[in-house]
């Protein structure tokens, strides 16, 4: 057991920030393992250029090892020692992104990463976060961050530092707790074919619809929900099965009135079996169903209140118990193809059409 410290800087002003995370930064850059909150999700940082740090991570969440992690910097200039020569488009994708919840994976400068981070890889994910706790802590730890999301692997990434703590209390060195995240999804993780091509390997805050409108002349390219669950994966993380809660969980498509009906009847017959239900449904349908957890994702109107709220409702169906839980579907447009990629996700791909 290792004891977590926790550092509570929700309160403070940001002139009191650098004082406050002194700590935490000095133990990151001695090899320590500090969560923090980033505008996605908390991430659990280590030295990224330190092997022993870096190895560490992998056994606190219990991720397989071939499953590269994202480097994280507070400043451009931090780049250039990382990655090798990139395409202009990349360049005018951080102008207007960064900081911001969009990585980015370059081909990699040999000398200074462990080879643990990158599992391999010739490249490697770099980004930015937006966020003044993690801004701080990396610009104070000097060295480039190595930080995963913060929860144990099969796990939903956490929101609040409550969550890390929930998965990772006496495994990490601490957790700068700044409250809630912000997205409440994992990044946009892209790769670049040249000047012309940008490949999502993993929807999320910065949409395809952003994409296209900063890169007009780029083919922005994304598989759908269902593509995605039939194909191969194509970023290494992608193939695990990731944010699953314990119940069985079932996405559901289609037009209101029969996405109601068939779930209110799958719940009763559930309910009828003894077994614990829950629903995970938009505030304009809550009221149409009975089952032992209905959970709100806000309104359909507003998909980035359910990004924001998705981690946390799916750990309080754990917490209940909940065996059998079906969730609506939502369009794909913005930011409701990461909403539904990782509702997918956490359904095992049980994906159906009513
Ligand atoms: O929002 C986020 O990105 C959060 C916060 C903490 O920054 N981090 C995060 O890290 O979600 P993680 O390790 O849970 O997810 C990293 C994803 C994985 O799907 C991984 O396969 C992909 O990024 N990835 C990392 N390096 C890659 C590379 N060189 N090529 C392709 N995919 C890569
Ligand atoms: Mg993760």
């Amino acid at each position: 057991m290792t004891k977590t410290n926790i550092w509570r800087v929700e309160q403070a002003g940001d002139d009191q920030l650098p004082s406050e995370l002194k700590e935490a930064a000095s133990q990151l850059r001695e090899g320590g393992l500090i969560a923090f909150p980033t505008e996605t999700v908390y991430g659990l940082g280590a030295d990224a250029r330190s092997t022993a740090a870096v190895e560490r991570i992998f056994m606190a969440k219990g991720r397989p090892s071939d499953n590269p992690l994202i480097v994280h910097i507070a400043q451009r200039s931090q780049l250039d020692e990382l990655v090798l020569p990139y395409p202009e488009l990349a360049a005018a994708l951080m102008d207007r992104f960064w900081p911001g919840p969009l990585t980015i994976v370059l081909p990699l400068r040999g000398e200074v990463l462990s080879p643990l981070v990158t599992a391999g890889l010739s490249t490697v994910g770099i980004r930015m976060p937006n966020h003044r706790s993690a801004l701080e802590l990396l610009m104070q730890a000097g060295c480039p961050v190595a930080a995963p999301s913060a929860n144990r692997s099969g796990r939903p990434s956490p929101t609040l530092a409550e969550h890390v703590l929930e998965d990772l209390n006496g495994r990490i060195d601490g957790v700068v707790d700044d409250g809630a995240t912000g997205v409440g999804l994992e990044s946009t993780v892209i790769e670049l074919e040249g000047e012309k091509i940008i490949r999502i390997l993993r929807p999320g805050g910065i949409t395809k619809e952003a994409l296209q409108q900063a890169a007009p002349h780029a083919l922005v390219d994304s598989a759908s929900t269902e593509e995605e669950s039939n194909a191969a994966p194509r970023s290494p993380g992608m193939k695990y099965t990731h944010y699953a809660p314990k119940g069985e969980l079932e996405l559901v498509n289609g037009a209101p009135e029969a996405v109601v009906a068939y779930i209110a009847s799958q719940a009763m017959e559930a309910q009828q079996r003894g077994e614990i239900t829950g629903v995970l449904a938009f505030e304009e349908r809550l009221s149409a169903y009975e089952a032992n957890r209905v959970i709100s994702l806000g309104s359909e109107l507003e998909l980035g209140s359910a990004a924001h709220l998705l981690y946390a409702a799916l750990r309080e169906l754990d917490e209940a118990g909940v065996q059998r839980i079906w969730a609506e579907g939502c369009t794909e447009q913005g930011i409701g193809a990461a909403l539904m990629n990782r509702m997918a996700k956490a359904a095992g791909n049980r994906i159906i059409h009513v």
